[in-house]
């Protein structure tokens, strides 16, 4: 109606309705004049005018002003509006995020944020049983969980130092420094990790969030052990025995051991000069061993042969000894689990295990040799891990090593003697290589006429003639011993010359075309080759790398010179006479 649409306006001229009426606008009430309504109501009040009167002129001129100044207010009003929101932004508290480290009932969750642990609620619209062991979430104020983040993408890395268990892992640095136990993430939790792995950690250290790499030491440490009967290790009765009484027995007859409460030793250390047997017969007890378990428990037993060189662990390794250490007698550990038979085969072992005064790595030995002997006497029985030493110079090996209950078997492994050289002449020379006609002719079946070869070329290599002189050795006593070759034999020695004398009589097979065999003087020219050019033998004159090769008390020797050439030899014999 006409007359109620000129009332309103007039009423609202009223100053004392006026100020209500705005207070109500501006809180947004129904009686809001919005901008186009005030311009409706003036429009109205305008309208009631009649035509011609100046006061409706008057107003007609001032709408323009009052339009230009309404949209102004609307623009302010948005302004303001979106100012509001971003005040609103930007005073309001930033959410945390923090680790999920597991639900604690249906509704709360265990989580760290900062460094700090909290059991908080979970906002219903995030599902608590999808949440992820080590994922991140976001936390509101009240420390209630409200997002999933999922997980962290980078972080710190660490290495694991030992497995715990099915769901720890020991990590960080050596000697219990920075090291600590974290939590698999639900990521890692069907994991194959073993100590050496790198892992990413979640930034509150909690959980061990991804496998980095797996290091590939057990690979660069494993060895393969080939078909290696005793029969294959010639002329070292003795040791053979030592190592079957103090390994052998115990290990396949544990409870007759036990009845006696006999000791049994860890392992046992394998000493002598180099090229004589020591690697071989330490994969030979492997293979051995391994073999007649198997025979006992009925069941396929396959040997893990961890074939460690000592200056390598040093060297390669660098500020890692220790975590080498660790790892290896882990993985051994690890290997007996899954039904292997473990051998951990230590060569040149004085230079890990060595007293301070055998290495220049002193500072790292200091800490390798405690080490080693607590992770020995970690070790229940054979059962568990065969230990092996070898060295050149166990002189040199620290004697915390060797008590009583760790390494308290020590067996010889000597050059061989005149037995044993042809012995293992025997076990390289075998029934089916090509040999010369006129030895077959000699002894009936070629068995005995390959006896008779060995027996003649090594009682020739065995003569003391001047041509076999090789070393000089000054004792303290200040006499002199002459050395032969004979005296400086091995079994890589002969291992050589008969691979030696096969090449020469391969070369003479093709010059002749002719069905040619291995004949006598093949082997003799072998083995003058072999002491000319050997490369076993120290380039050098230095004492401390030819002791190693010679059966004498260091602490005896003076001075070892060696006669190399044949005519110097003669020289200097004849000097003296
Ligand atoms: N007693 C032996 N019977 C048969 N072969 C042998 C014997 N000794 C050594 N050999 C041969 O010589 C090779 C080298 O021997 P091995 O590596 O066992 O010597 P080692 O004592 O470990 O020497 P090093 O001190 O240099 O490590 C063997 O692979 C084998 O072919
Ligand atoms: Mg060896």
């Amino acid at each position: 109606m006409p007359d109620d649409g000129i009332v309103k306006p007039v009423r609202r001229i009223d100053p004392n309705q006026m100020s209500d009426e705005r207070s109500e606008g501006l809180q947004g009430g129904e009686g809001d004049p919005s901008p186009e309504n005030l311009l409706d109501s003036f429009d109205q009040a305008i309208g009631s005018l009649p035509p011609g009167d100046p006061v409706r002129r008057e107003l007609l001129q001032l709408r323009p002003q009052i339009l230009d100044q309404q949209e102004t207010m609307v623009e302010a009003r948005r302004m303001i509006e979106k100012l509001e929101e971003v005040v609103k932004k930007v005073t309001s508290p930033a959410n945390r995020i923090g680790t999920f480290l597991g639900a604690t009932s249906k509704e709360t969750a265990h989580i760290v944020v900062g460094g700090a642990d909290y059991y908080c609620n979970v906002d219903p619209r995030i599902p608590l049983s999808r949440l992820k062991k080590g994922t991140r979430v976001l936390v509101n104020e009240a420390f209630v969980i409200v997002g999933d983040l999922g997980f962290e993408t980078a972080g710190p890395v660490t290495k694991i130092t030992e497995v715990m268990g099915k769901d720890r892992l020991r990590v960080g640095s050596e000697h219990g420094l920075h090291s600590m136990v974290l939590q698999r993430s639900s990521e890692l939790a069907h994991s194959n990790l073993k100590s050496g792995d790198e892992v990413r950690v979640d930034s509150n250290y909690r959980m061990a969030l991804e496998m980095l790499s797996s290091t590939k030491s057990d690979e660069y440490y494993l060895d393969t052990v080939p078909e290696l009967p005793w029969e294959k290790v010639g002329g070292q009765e003795a040791a053979l025995q030592a190592i079957k009484d103090a390994i052998e027995l115990p290990l396949l007859h544990p409870d007759l051991f036990t009845r006696f409460q006999h000791a049994t030793p860890k392992g046992f250390l394998l000493y002598g000069p180099p090229g004589c047997g020591k690697t071989l017969i330490g994969k030979a007890t492997a293979f051995n061993l391994t073999k007649q378990l198997g025979a006992k428990t009925g069941t396929e037993m396959r040997e893990y042969f961890m074939h460690v060189k000592g200056p390598e662990i040093l060297n390669m390794w660098v500020g890692e000894s220790e975590r080498m250490v660790r790892e290896i007698f882990g993985t051994a550990r690890e290997k007996r689990k899954e039904g292997f038979m473990p051998f951990l085969f230590i060569d040149e072992a004085e230079s890990i295990l060595g007293t301070r005064r055998a290495s220049r790595h002193s500072n790292i030995l200091s800490t390798l040799v405690p080490m080693f002997c607590s992770e020995m006497d970690g070790i229940d029985s054979l059962n568990d891990v065969v230990i092996i030493l070898a060295s050149n110079r166990a002189d040199l090996i620290d004697p915390a090593i060797l008590r009583p209950g760790r390494i308290d078997r020590k067996i010889k492994i000597n050059r061989p003697d005149k037995d044993g050289t042809r012995e293992i002449y025997r076990i390289y020379l075998t029934d089916n290589l090509p040999y010369d006609g006129v030895l077959a002719k000699e002894a009936d079946g070629i068995g005995a006429s390959i006896e008779r070869l060995v027996e003649r070329f090594v009682d020739w290599q065995f003569v003391r003639r001047d041509e076999n002189k090789f070393l000089e050795v000054t004792l303290r006593s200040g006499r002199k011993e002459t050395l032969y070759r004979s005296d400086l034999i091995s079994g890589a020695i002969i291992a050589s010359i008969v691979e030696r004398a096969k090449a020469i009589a391969i070369k003479r097979a093709i010059g002749t075309q002719q069905d040619e065999g291995i004949r006598e003087t093949d082997l003799q020219l072998a083995f003058n080759a072999e002491y000319a050019e050997n490369d076993i033998f120290p380039a050098t004159d230095i004492t401390e790398d030819w002791l190693k090769l010679i059966d004498y008390d260091p602490e005896n020797v003076v001075k070892i010179s060696p006669v190399r050439p044949v005519s110097d030899a003669r020289a200097r014999t004849t000097s003296v006479i």
